[in-house]
């Protein structure tokens, strides 16, 4: 049968979806090994800040329709490198995305399988595409929330295990107050 047409109200300031849909919220205390600094990330744990949340529009898991979804990423850092998204593959890893940014500034990073990094500016008004087989993660580089939009296959499904395991080959650190790409000294090619 036919899915019936919709409407959701988005707050382009805050990003938030009203009806919200499938709020999920990520703290620090759900990163842990993500990071460099094991003791920032310790001590930092006392306070437990949100790192980032995203609103998901409900959506059938089917390949002719398109989840959507806000993502809010919070400004800060673990030592010196900046809030991040856990970052993930698509489980169809045929399948692309587009990130459009609302508001904040903040750096896209992107590996394929075989380990190779680019990145992306994300500022307001910057509409990044994510091409298929790519893992992406979002870095908020900026001092307010990182607010952007997405949108990808209905069925394209996450794969959070390879980069939880193995992390990007680039991270983004502040250096002299600079966002800087820098080689992940953690990360081993597989
Ligand atoms: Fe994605």
């Amino acid at each position: 049968m036919y899915w019936k047409p919709f409407n959701i109200n988005c707050d382009f300031d805050s990003g938030v979806l009203t009806p919200p849909g499938n709020l999920v919220v990520r703290h620090l205390s759900d990163m842990k090994g993500f990071y460099q600094d094991a003791e920032a990330f310790t001590t930092l744990l006392g306070q437990n800040p949100k790192i980032y949340e995203y609103y998901n529009v409900i959506i059938p898991e089917e390949p002719g329709h398109l989840q959507h979804c806000t993502s809010i990423l919070m400004p800060g850092r673990v030592g010196d490198e900046y809030f991040m998204s856990k970052g993930h593959f698509h489980k169809k890893t045929d399948t692309a995305e587009i990130y459009v940014t609302y508001r904040g500034n903040g750096i896209l990073l992107l590996q394929t399988p075989e380990g190779h990094c680019e990145y992306l500016h994300m500022y307001p008004g910057s509409m990044s595409y994510i091409p298929p087989y790519w893992a992406h993660r979002t870095v908020n580089t900026g001092s307010n929330p990182l607010v952007f939009f997405g949108v990808y296959r209905g069925d394209a499904g996450h794969d959070y295990g390879i980069i939880e395991e193995n992390g990007f080959a680039k991270i983004v650190v502040e250096i002299n107050g600079i966002p800087t790409v820098v080689d992940n000294p953690k990360y081993k090619q597989k």
